[in-house]
């Protein structure tokens, strides 16, 4: 590892990445579950800084309050004594068969009731543990067969379900945000708000939009062939950008949920440029936390969960320092300027120009001699390529 991780860093990990068993629906699980608490220590000692988790990864689905409250006091106290801060947390709508349909969009308007609930009570428990963002993941919003869902329907009880949280997370004056997390299919056939652009247009129509922003993951916008950074980047250009899921995809498949940089390497790098460097022209940056919703393979035992949690660190390490050297290069600078990336920041009617005065201005500009132009974007592209492996 080129630098050891900080507090600054932000690295945060998920309760269900380490401590997921490694079963999938082929085959069962191949190592053992821990209590929650019991991985606080380790993840500290590779340089977490935070942790998050679902209600039920601290609490059975059925837990009478006092179980509830021993389990997330344990937890807490794990925190504490490891100096960890509990920065997200998000509610588990998907495991229980009740949630088969959905818990805010299903047909059945007494499991909706219940969801809601539900999500109201982990609402609570958030703020309680001083998290600041409330991810809602709606895996299971969504559908197999076009005839069983109204569409329709299904955004307006969506919507009254995120103005019914966002609201009630106002009247309690709790310091918390949702961050919606986009994602096309699986574990339904299609999921509501499938990706970045989805979710922001239903943000658009909310009443208390203002709270509610995005959790991108890398993974869920590639299963869909889409750019991650560039949907960071509309979610900043929006001041959406909330949180973020970070690990590794290859491609069109399931899920893969690999460690970070262990997929689209060239696109891992690009997201940590921006994470870390910004727009080349300046604009909104993100300084949220670093969050890995990874699994460690099912072919890993217990020493492997830890080798495989210090991955997404030291990658993302890594490619930091080499985007700070690709951004400080005068060669990239140069290669920048020639490819007119700083001159896409310049508006195209002048401030002040009339509408009238624009149509009728002749710039002295020829097409012909414009197409002829060089843009350079392979050498630069080169240069991003050559600060990566060389
Ligand atoms: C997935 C999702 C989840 C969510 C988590 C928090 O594909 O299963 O990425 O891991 O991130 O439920 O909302
Ligand atoms: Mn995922
Ligand atoms: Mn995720």
């Amino acid at each position: 590892m080129t630098r050891q991780p900080t507090p600054e860093d932000k690295f945060s990990f998920g309760l269900w990445t380490v401590g997921w068993p490694g079963g999938d629906p082929f085959g069962s699980a191949t190592r053992p579950v821990l209590d929650p608490w019991e991985y606080a220590g380790r993840l500290a000692e590779l340089g977490a800084w935070g942790i998050t988790f679902h209600d039920n990864d601290v609490f059975p689905f059925d837990a009478d309050a006092a179980t509830r409250t021993d389990r997330v006091t344990r937890l807490r106290d794990a925190c504490d004594a490891a100096g960890l801060v509990i920065e997200m947390v998000t509610t588990n709508t998907f495991t229980h068969p009740v949630f088969k349909d959905g818990g805010l969009t299903s047909n059945d308007r007494g499991v909706r009731r219940f969801g809601l609930r539900k999500i109201l009570e982990a609402v609570d428990l958030a703020a309680e543990v001083g998290a600041t963002t409330f991810v809602m993941w709606g895996g299971r919003e969504g559908s197999e067969y076009d005839a069983s869902k109204d569409v329709h329907a299904a955004h307006e009880r969506y919507k009254e379900g995120l103005d019914t949280i966002a609201g009630y997370i106002k009247s309690q004056d709790y310091d918390l945000r949702i961050g919606l997390e986009p994602k096309p299919n699986e574990p339904r056939g299609d999921i509501f708000l499938p990706t970045v652009g989805h979710a922001l247009a239903l943000i658009a129509e909310l009443e208390h939009g203002d709270i509610v922003g995005l959790n991108p993951e890398v993974g869920h916008e590639q299963m869909a062939n889409l750019n991650y950074t560039h949907a960071l980047g509309q979610a900043l250009w929006c001041g959406k950008l909330f949180h973020i899921d970070l690990n590794g995809q290859r491609g069109l498949k399931y899920d893969q949920d690999l460690a970070f940089g262990h997929g689209d390497l060239m696109s891992a790098f690009f997201t940590v440029d921006l994470l870390e460097n910004g727009f080349p022209s300046g604009g909104p940056t993100y300084t949220g936390p670093r969050h890995f919703d990874y699994k460690p393979s099912r072919t890993e035992h217990l020493e492997g969960v830890w080798e495989s949690a210090k991955a997404n660190i030291a990658t993302y390490l890594m490619l930091k320092e080499k985007a700070l050297a690709f951004r400080a290069d005068p060669r990239v600078t140069e290669a920048m300027r020639y490819a007119g990336v700083f001159d896409l920041a310049e508006p195209t009617v002048a401030e002040g120009e009339s509408l009238e005065a624009f149509r009728a201005t002749d710039d002295g500009f020829d097409p012909e001699k414009a197409s002829e132009r060089d843009f350079g974007f392979v050498r630069l592209q080169q240069l991003a390529v050559e600060h990566l492996i060389g």
